[in-house]
């Protein structure tokens, strides 16, 4: 494994580097008093962010990377934004890692696409996809960059190091996610064979040569046409391939666990799951923490091409657009599907515990909670499905005379709904999951509010992540029964209202 770059490339980098971090430079005040802006959410500094990329562990820190667009609030221009974190919920902002610089990875409609990291002899090592579009023609290659600090990076000097394969689509060929098994390395990047969706594997003794290996599994035509972001990664015995697929309709999270044959690098899969089942919750990418938990973090926003995107709400007028998920630590169910949970680091953000003690939500009776200020907040309800005879419950959150988020638990139906057609004056919809439903055993419900968005934990398995616009004066929060009443436990704490993350050299 042999990396040095010339004076030449280094500047030619670190110029445009330079100009990004200029251009950010110029708003990050602005964006920071911003109306809209993320409590405790990571956001850009300023401008655009989109999948979380390279996320590991390094040098006693967690580095977290993000697709950024440094000159507008827009998708377009791709570099690599960097963020770095001791425990996963104080973050630093660094200076950006990749920029577009070398000719196979500079265009206005591409750029440095998403990608993974794995440490090696001590560097930290990026792969990422150059994505280029020359007389209307879309390529995507895979392509190397290093770093001995974990802060400055340089380009491999032979870059692309995997071209397409001649059976895939050389137009949809990113996202390589890389690990280690044994002394291999090895890597999977997304495409297509004859128009359906697959994963490539590819196999290497260096990270320089990549051997490929043929496809670790396809769709079979029965999820969607390209899956962005997969990510593969072990969980117990089993193996765990989780992705975005396109065009699946209201799914834009899978996973499949299954079984990896390393001899013949095939994965066979027998239980499949959605990730997270709200509006906004895309690209995932996992890493695995110093004490084994597997932590996944993803990027808390929708495409324009989605069945309900209708925009991206308010945060472009204030010069930023796109914030990530908490983080959430996922374990293997006893059946084999995926179970996940805010990573407890999320309890460094709580402030002010209030207990409401056990609650008796009456049918027709309107039961008010104030927790904290009402916006900023985590809120956890403990549902006694025996005591409780009602037939629903709504929870309505971030409501005023002029907006209002419903949650909606139907207990006689076994329906949950998301419901934000009056959450704001842009994003409309609703989104509805099966509620499974056992008398025995309490339903809990876990809610993060923040300025712009609510993310919602049910139980182990139902995760739901919304982008919510809604004005701050909008803090009311109450419960209406239906049908009987609800019986609950709820406690709740302030979470931070407006945390300014450090920045180093930007
Ligand atoms: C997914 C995605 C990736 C691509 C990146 C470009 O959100 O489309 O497939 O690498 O965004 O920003």
């Amino acid at each position: 494994m042999e990396f040095y770059q010339t004076e030449a490339d280094k500047q030619r980098l670190e110029r445009q580097i330079g100009r990004a971090t200029q251009s950010v430079n110029a708003v990050k005040d602005i964006v920071a008093q911003g109306r809209f802006r993320q409590g405790y959410h990571l956001m850009p500094p300023a401008y655009w962010m989109n999948d979380p990329n390279g996320f590991i562990y390094y040098k006693g820190r967690y580095h977290l990377f993000y697709q950024h667009n440094p000159y507008s609030a827009v998708w377009a221009n791709m570099h690599w934004g960097h963020a770095s974190s001791e425990d996963l919920v104080h973050w630093i902002h660094h200076p950006i890692a990749l920029a577009p610089s070398e000719p196979y990875d500079t265009c206005f409609r591409g750029g440095c696409y998403s990608g993974s990291s794995v440490v090696a002899k001590e560097k930290l090592i990026i792969m990422y996809t150059a994505n280029l579009v020359e007389h209307g023609v879309q390529t995507q290659k895979q392509c190397l960059a290093w770093s001995d600090d974990g802060i400055h990076f340089s380009k491999y000097h032979n870059n692309p190091v995997i071209d397409c394969p001649k059976e895939l689509d050389a137009a949809n060929f990113r996202d390589p996610k890389i690990w280690k098994h044994g002394d291999l390395w090895y890597c999977v990047v997304a495409s297509r064979i004859n128009g359906d969706a697959c994963c490539a594997i590819f196999r290497s003794t260096d990270l320089i040569q990549w051997e490929y290996k043929g496809v670790l599994v396809r769709g079979e035509g029965k999820l969607g046409s390209m899956w962005e972001c997969p990510d593969f990664f072990p969980l117990e015995d089993k193996y765990v391939l989780q992705f975005s697929p396109m065009n699946l309709g209201v799914y834009k999270t899978v996973y499949l666990v299954g079984d990896m044959d390393y001899d013949t690098c095939r994965f066979t899969w027998k239980t499949k799951g959605e990730i997270d089942a709200g509006f906004d919750f895309y690209g995932p990418q996992t890493m695995q923490a110093p004490d084994g938990r597997r932590i996944m973090i993803g990027w808390q926003n929708a495409w324009d091409w989605m069945p309900w995107f209708s925009s991206f709400g308010a945060a472009p007028m204030e010069n930023w657009c796109g914030c990530m998920s908490i983080p959430r630590e996922i374990t293997l169910g006893q059946d084999d599907s995926l179970q996940f949970k805010p990573v407890d680091e999320i309890k460094l953000l709580r402030n002010s515990a209030q207990d409401f003690g056990l609650l008796k939500c009456a049918e027709g009776v309107k039961q008010s909670l104030i927790v904290g200020d009402n916006v900023h907040f985590e809120l956890n309800l403990d549902i006694d499905l025996h005591q409780t005879n009602a037939d629903s419950l709504q929870i309505h959150i971030r409501h005023s005379d002029f907006e209002d988020t419903l949650i909606q638990l139907d207990f006689k139906n076994q329906v949950l709904t998301f419901d934000r057609s009056h959450s704001d004056f842009c994003m409309k919809g609703t989104m509805t999951r099966p509620l499974s439903l056992n008398s025995d055993v309490n339903l809990s419900l876990n809610l993060f509010s923040d300025t712009s968005s609510i993310e919602l934990f049910v139980g182990d398995t139902l995760c739901m992540d919304c982008a919510v616009f809604a004005e701050n004066k909008s803090n009311e929060l109450f419960f209406e029964s239906f049908g009987g009443d609800t019986i609950l436990n709820a406690y709740g704490w302030q979470m931070p209202r407006n945390k300014k993350y450090r920045t180093t050299n930007i």
